[in-house]
């Protein structure tokens, strides 16, 4: 059976669309069983609706506490049997509680070469920095936002007339590499945690892919 994965999600959900794509392989080892967004409007539930996967729209504001709002979240997930909780822009800070409930099975796409530039604005922050790469992180959450152990990186090179636009542009389409090759490492059960790294069995399939300028 393929890893029913739960994806979280506040917007506009390319990367949940890249996991959607990757699935309709019939040979990949995943699928997408549930989307959940805190945001009616968001235009990733609409991505899923198209194909048929269930979607739940839970806003915290209709819950008395955020404890509240996360066990919600928790009982769908695990009504849905999903087996991997994608984060996929989902723009609410998760609880411990939440996070420990999926230990090592909770994972984030951040766009930065983690642990550089954690938080928000990171082409700008990444431009403003001089660096000459930058990229995105698929890891393992922790209770401390945009840590924990690292599964996939790609880099891309940073241009000197780019601006945080071009360069989320860039680092965007690394992004939808990255997600499936991330989910389907873990799919695989090629993935195991020590510590604050990641070893990756088999060597077939690389972790790191250095993105040249297209
Ligand atoms: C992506 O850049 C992701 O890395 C970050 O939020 C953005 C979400 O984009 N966590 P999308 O909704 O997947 O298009």
């Amino acid at each position: 059976m393929r890893l029913r994965l739960g994806v979280l999600i506040s917007g506009r959900g390319s990367n949940l669309q890249a996991l959607i794509d990757a699935a309709s392989d019939p040979t990949y080892p995943a699928e997408v069983a549930l989307v959940i967004s805190n945001k009616p409007d968001a235009a990733g539930l609409d991505r899923a609706r198209a194909v048929g996967i269930a979607t739940l729209v839970l806003k915290p504001k209709d819950f008395a506490d955020k404890a509240a709002h996360e066990a919600a979240m928790i009982a769908a997930l695990e009504n849905a049997g999903v087996g991997l909780v994608c984060l996929a822009g989902y723009m609410r800070l998760l609880s411990p509680v939440f996070v420990q409930a999926w230990h090592n099975r909770l994972i984030n796409i951040h766009p930065s070469l983690l642990p550089a530039f954690p938080g928000l604005d990171t082409h700008a922050k990444a431009i403003e920095s001089g660096v000459r790469f930058h990229g995105c992180t698929v890891h393992f959450v922790r209770v401390e936002m945009d840590t924990g152990p690292i599964i996939v990186q790609a880099a891309v090179p940073v241009s000197d007339d780019d601006t945080p636009d071009t360069l989320a542009d860039r680092v965007l389409i690394q992004e939808h590499r990255a997600y499936p090759l991330a989910v389907r490492l873990i799919a695989e059960q090629r993935v195991t945690v020590g510590g604050n790294r990641v070893s990756v069995r088999g060597g077939t399939m690389p972790n790191t892919v250095i993105a040249p300028i297209p």
